[in-house]
């Protein structure tokens, strides 16, 4: 793969008084409208009439630049201010992650945002700027929490996924089909209590109902953002025009609420020593472990699948035999130290989430103004404007990436294939960086790559290859997987 761009680095873009590119500095081309009248429309066209990503390719065309003034969703009522610069290329799209020159205050799910209802009357991690004191007080609970059950992400994981393979092997041997999307829900939310707390939430009195009152609770969290395919008169007024009324929600975020409670002791013991009330840390990790988390996974995992599904026989087998290598090589045992050597395992996954990013918007306020470059103009952006960046767009940039629209499933391996880890942004941050309390990248980073290479791992040790029929639901991907070749195996079931 070659890269045809300038190498780019966090926080690169010079700021209007120091700006020294050589670019030509151009006006942002596009327009707000009418107020209230365009931003639905606007709506309109995002949602139904061209859909997200035509909504913004067709004005890449219309303006002949990635960087362009439009109005993003929700609008009226919801959003008292919907105008957004959108940054829409590998170049520009960067500057969302440099913390001194955009806020992040407020901004996780964009120009409005959810009430502080369904999150126990706080400002959870998400919603926080780096210069407020509780993020760094939360981000550090979150690293804490991380690294003190990293030995337990294996084995929670064997014993929660192994499960759910089990009965997708019966589903399609009884009826011929598996829904891979229904088994990962009702299989993420437990794995990840186990692996945080050591505790499944269907072992606690939430039962069986976690999966069914944490995706309640996220659809409120989220009403503006998604269609739900009702008709589309009901979905604007009662999804995009005013928010769900939180009160429908409190006695599943009152349940949800019980389990972290109770089960989070250590975390919690932990949050005292870092200044946070029990209560707050509660409330922030019941979002992390729920709405980053486990909303991240049920993206996440179909969409890996799925891509995998598509590329075929050829990878499958070249996985299972990268796997099973490398897992015998460690004794038979499946390893931190083994999965570090799956070279290809790690390639599919950083090309699953190049390809799909599961958290397609970020948003950023300009917090002085600025000067933004794409790859062939460069922009002045006013103190106080809004950022925005549809990443899928960034991450298929053919500028950056040859057949960027293409699932090549070895495109990270080897030396040249390790220069191109920068341009994948999906963390909110380059992929060759970290988390730290002072910036904005998602504090579950390494987790989420970890349990994406566990998924093709643990697949891979017990199929040699699969079909399914990959579609698109309202949140993502969904596969049904319809035959499932076991391990040496020379029969489909
Ligand atoms: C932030 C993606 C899983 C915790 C973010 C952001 C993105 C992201 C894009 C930045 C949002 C923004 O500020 O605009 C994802 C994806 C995940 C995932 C795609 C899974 C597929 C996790 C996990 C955790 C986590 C497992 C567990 C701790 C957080 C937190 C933030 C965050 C706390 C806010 C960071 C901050 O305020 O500095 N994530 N995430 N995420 N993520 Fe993740």
């Amino acid at each position: 793969m070659n890269t045809k761009i300038q190498p780019l680095s966090a926080g690169n873009a010079p700021t209007a008084d120091e700006h020294k590119s050589t670019l030509p500095i151009k006006p942002i081309p596009g327009c707000y409208g009418i107020p209230f009248i365009s931003p639905i429309k606007d709506r309109l066209d995002f949602y139904y009439f061209q859909g997200n990503e035509p909504f913004f390719t067709t004005r890449i065309k219309k303006y002949d630049s990635t960087v362009f003034r439009t109005n993003m969703p929700p609008g009226p009522f919801m959003a008292s201010n919907p105008r957004v610069i959108a940054v829409l290329d590998a170049a520009s799209f960067p500057v969302l992650f440099d913390v001194s020159k955009v806020e992040k205050k407020n901004v996780f799910t964009g120009t409005y945002m959810p009430s502080t209802s369904l999150t126990g009357g706080y400002r959870v991690c998400s919603y926080l700027d780096p210069s407020e004191a509780n993020h760094t007080r939360v981000k550090q609970l979150l690293f804490d929490l991380l690294a003190s059950r990293k030995s337990f992400v294996i084995p929670s994981f064997q014993s929660s996924y192994s499960a759910m393979f089990d009965e997708m092997e019966k589903q399609v041997a009884a009826s011929g089909e598996s829904d891979f999307n229904k088994l990962n829900d009702d299989t993420g939310l437990d794995f990840l209590g186990d692996a945080y707390f050591g505790t499944k939430l269907s072992a606690t009195a939430v039962g069986s109902s976690g999966p069914t009152k944490a995706a309640k609770w996220l659809i409120f969290s989220l009403t503006p953002l998604v269609t739900l395919g009702l008709p589309k008169i009901i979905e604007e007024i009662f999804l995009h025009t005013f928010p769900l009324p939180p009160f429908l929600v409190k006695r599943d975020y009152k349940s949800l609420y019980e389990y972290f409670r109770k089960a989070a002791g250590p975390a919690l013991d932990r949050a005292d020593e870092l200044g946070l009330s029990r209560e707050e840390a509660t409330h922030n990790l019941l979002f992390a472990t729920v709405f980053n988390s486990y909303g991240g996974l049920k993206v996440l995992f179909p969409s890996l699948l799925a891509s995998i599904a598509k590329a075929g026989p050829t990878l499958h087998s070249r996985l299972a035999e990268e796997v099973r290598a490398a897992v015998e090589a460690e004794g038979g045992k499946l390893t931190l130290a083994g999965i570090e050597k799956m070279e290809l395992v790690k390639s599919v996954v950083y090309e699953a989430l190049r390809i799909d990013p599961p958290v397609k918007f970020q948003y950023g306020k300009a917090k002085k103004d600025l000067v933004i470059e794409s790859h062939d103009a460069a922009f002045e952006v006013k103190k106080g404007e809004m950022l925005f960046g549809f990443q899928p767009l960034a991450t298929k940039d053919e500028k950056v990436f040859v057949n960027a629209s293409e699932f090549v499933g070895d495109r990270f391996v080897g030396e040249d294939g390790k220069k191109l880890l920068k341009y994948v942004y999906w963390s909110n941050g380059f992929e060759t960086e970290s988390p730290t309390v002072g910036n904005k990248q998602c504090a579950g980073k390494n987790f989420v790559v970890l349990v994406a290479r566990l998924l093709v791992v643990e697949f891979f040790l017990r199929y040699d290859t699969f079909t399914g029929d990959v579609s698109t639901n309202l949140l993502g991907v969904e596969v049904k997987v319809k035959s499932l070749t076991k391990a040496g195996q020379l029969y489909s079931f």
